[in-house]
């Protein structure tokens, strides 16, 4: 039995490396396991920010999901926080998690730099949340971003010392945690920022240049790609030298569905200008029957809530079931 669980955060707007890194992955996945749950994270979004309009950005997160072709007939999409066993197993995680391993979490390191003992409590456990997410509907597959990897490693380490655990002791309850593998889709990895091709796209990024959201319009799509970062040559290839150009070039691909091999066939000897013109249209031609669906769906709010307590109601059983288990392991209640 194959099921897929993934998530993402709504701290902000949702931008083309989320499509292409988790997304995109999520809707071709649907078809080819046997179960597929997605997640807004609205938990793992307040440790490290205050994000205004948290409930609206939820239905947003929800309404894209659709929007880019998750189908309820074969996936489930439901709200974290309407399904309390996230923050309770969390908690049960914590006790068999070391300060050590969290501390080498590169995610927590970036994001605490400098500033170790004022960021929060959350933005330190915030792993073993998402492990709390994974290990709790068994997920056998978790398509994310490279920047998640190291995250999901951390709860395939869990879930394998847990069973350890407790299958040692005796108590009857062998392997109890799924042990989750990280899908990473090989040709995207990591989609860069347009001002700084060194540094991953990112939503919570201060300049709007940083990032294509999906929800942009052709005008300012054409403006972000005209003044993305460019390489020193005119040269249009991907190669490790090349950042900038590999970046334009994992983006045109991935919109596009071509290969980079033929794109870089196909603007051998043409410049920069040229290509960033055609790409910034293959971004709009793209985007634009996605932004169309968003837009109907996001316009019924109700039918969107309805969508997401009927998602947490049906996603319900598998939770309580694995945290059933895991307090009956260790011995907790009576
Ligand atoms: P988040 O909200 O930062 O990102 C959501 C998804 O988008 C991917 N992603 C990228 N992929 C390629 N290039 C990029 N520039 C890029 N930026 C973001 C992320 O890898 C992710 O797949 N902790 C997670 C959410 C989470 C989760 C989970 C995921 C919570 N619980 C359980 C899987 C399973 C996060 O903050 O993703």
């Amino acid at each position: 039995m194959r099921r897929i669980f993934s998530g993402i955060k709504p701290t902000g707007l949702l931008h083309l490396g989320n499509y292409l890194g988790a997304i995109k992955q999520w809707v071709e996945l649907q078809n080819k396991v046997d179960e597929s749950i997605f997640c807004v994270v609205d938990l793992h979004a307040i440790t490290a920010l205050r994000p205004e309009n948290l409930s609206e950005n939820i239905l947003k997160i929800a309404a894209w999901y659709l929007a880019c072709g998750i189908d309820l007939e074969k996936s489930k999409i439901f709200v974290q926080s309407m399904r309390p066993e996230h923050a309770e197993l969390t908690w049960i995680l914590n006790c068999f998690s070391t300060m050590g391993e969290l501390n080498r979490m590169t995610q927590y390191k970036e994001k605490s730099e400098g500033k170790k003992d004022s960021v929060s409590v959350g933005l330190f456990d915030y792993p073993i949340l998402m492990a709390a997410d994974i290990l709790l509907y068994s997920a056998t597959d978790v398509p994310v971003g490279e920047d998640q990897k190291q995250h999901v490693e951390l709860a395939r380490d869990l879930a394998i010392r847990f069973n350890n655990i407790y299958a040692k002791s005796g108590s009857g309850s062998r392997d109890i945690f799924t042990i989750p593998e990280p899908i990473i889709d090989a040709g995207v990895r990591r989609i860069k920022a347009l001002d700084n091709p060194l540094k991953k796209m990112e939503k919570s990024s201060a300049s709007a240049l940083n990032y294509i959201a999906l929800d942009d319009s052709p005008d300012e799509i054409r403006k972000k790609i005209q003044r993305a970062v460019t390489d020193s040559s005119d040269e249009i290839v991907a190669r490790e030298d090349k950042p900038a150009m590999t970046n334009l070039l994992n983006i045109f691909s991935g919109v596009s569905g071509r290969d980079i091999k033929s794109l870089e066939l196909d603007y051998r000897g043409k410049n920069y200008g040229e290509f960033k013109k055609d790409l910034a249209e293959e971004i709009i031609l793209f985007l634009k029957p996605k932004q169309k669906k968003f837009k109907e769906i996001f316009a019924d709010k109700e039918k969107l809530r309805q969508i997401l307590t009927d998602g947490s109601e049906s996603v319900a059983p598998i939770a309580k079931e694995m945290l059933g288990k895991v307090k009956k392991a260790i011995g907790l209640g009576i």
